[in-house]
């Protein structure tokens, strides 16, 4: 059974779908694993280190046409008419509903396989690519805002003085908003998080955070963990009662979302005018709209004195360890998806079990 590698060409992504590593244990199993010439380079996994680990170094042609093709984002029309007619597609969507791009696998008869929704269970924690690459979103985003911060994030004594901690406010506590929380708090800042489902109060606490507790007259606890979207009422008290915490906040993170809806907007333009000058907003919802309308999708503006980032792709930014996470998600799923045999790999009844079965679009 062959395997494809392709090089991704989004713009700005540097991931890339299977490692050295990775390849090792496939080929291992019995797979012929096929990678593109330079489909690592960008993550800084050259061609010889997967020539080594036992794949073949292919044209692009090549690399698609294969029974399952491994991709972090989300193909366009060419890279669909160059894939295997009955295959597999093993990676991002990135649409909720359908759309041509899906359409179009779909019309070749190859099996759509969302990463993103690979379910919240035990048994697919070491599958779920949505939370290793939040990991290292919530990571590389309080790095980005030290980065741009005019000011030092831990207290600071020197031979002038000191300096205070700075005070970093984190709105969303899922998988993201508690990295953040724990790296603003290596980091040496005074944290607060905040979060809609009450039951991350005691989470935020955990990892030596102050949690921010609202009233806002209703519950924003959904299904499946995730938030459900407030009345308008609620909208509205959440966005007032929190006001006064943000506009003391010299570092902003975040990442409220609400799957499949745009951001909920918590941080105000107002409130974003009362921040102190060289305060910054890292906006991980960006792609989403953004949790501050001030936000631009993919850039670093400065409105009202408060620099705001809006990069969209965070794990691009520490393409090794995304791609060697992302690359390990995707093995442990081909592990529960063929059984081993000793003429090689054979492809199981990917209906019959509850992880694939949610993971199918198109059908
Ligand atoms: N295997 C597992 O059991 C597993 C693995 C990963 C995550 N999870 C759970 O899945 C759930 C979703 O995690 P995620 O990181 O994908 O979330 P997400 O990216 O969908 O959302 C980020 C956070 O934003 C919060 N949010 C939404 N609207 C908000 C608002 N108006 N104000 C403030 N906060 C708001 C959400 O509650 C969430 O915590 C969590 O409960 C998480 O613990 C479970």
């Amino acid at each position: 059974m062959k395997i494809g590698v392709p090089r991704e060409t989004c713009a700005g992504e540097t991931r890339v779908a299977s490692t050295p590593e990775v390849v090792k244990k496939l080929v291992k199993t019995g797979f012929q694993v096929l990678v593109e010439a330079g489909a690592g380079i960008a993550s800084h996994y050259p061609d010889e280190q997967y020539r080594e680990a036992g794949a073949e170094i292919v044209d692009r042609a090549a690399a698609f046409a294969v029974d399952i093709l491994l991709k972090v984002r989300k193909p366009d029309a060419a890279e669909v008419a160059a894939m295997q007619a009955g295959g597999i597609y093993l990676g991002y969507v990135e649409t909720c509903g359908e759309d041509e791009i899906i359409g179009a696998l779909v019309k070749k008869d190859i099996r759509v396989m969302a990463v993103e929704r690979i379910p919240r269970i035990s048994r697919a924690q070491s599958m779920d690519a949505l939370s290793s690459q939040s990991n290292i979103a919530g990571y590389r985003a309080v790095i980005e805002a030290a980065a741009h911060y005019g000011r030092f994030m831990p207290m600071m004594m020197t031979s002038a003085g000191s300096a205070k901690p700075a005070r970093l406010v984190v709105l969303g506590a899922g998988v993201a908003g508690l990295q953040a929380i724990a790296t603003a708090r290596r980091l040496g800042c005074d944290v607060y998080g905040y979060d809609v489902r009450p039951e991350t109060k005691e989470q935020i606490q955990s990892l030596g955070a102050k949690a921010i507790e609202l009233d806002i007259g209703e519950s924003g606890s959904g299904t499946g963990g995730y938030a459900k979207e407030l009345s308008d009422e609620a909208k509205a008290r959440q966005q007032a009662a929190l006001a006064d915490e943000l506009a003391k906040a010299h570092i902003i993170i975040s990442t409220a979302l609400i799957p499949c809806r745009p951001a909920p907007i918590l941080i105000t333009p107002e409130v974003v005018g009362r921040m102190r000058p060289g305060s910054v907003i890292v906006d991980l919802a960006a792609a989403n709209g953004g949790n501050c309308p001030l936000t631009e999708k993919d850039q670093v503006v400065e409105k009202q004195g408060v620099i705001l980032v809006g990069h969209t792709n965070f794990p691009a930014l520490v393409p090794a360890d995304a791609s060697a996470f992302y690359a390990r998600n995707l093995s442990n799923l081909l592990d529960i998806m063929v059984d081993k045999s000793p003429d090689g790999p054979v492809l199981k009844d990917l209906d019959q079990d509850e992880i694939t079965q949610a993971m199918r679009v198109g059908v």
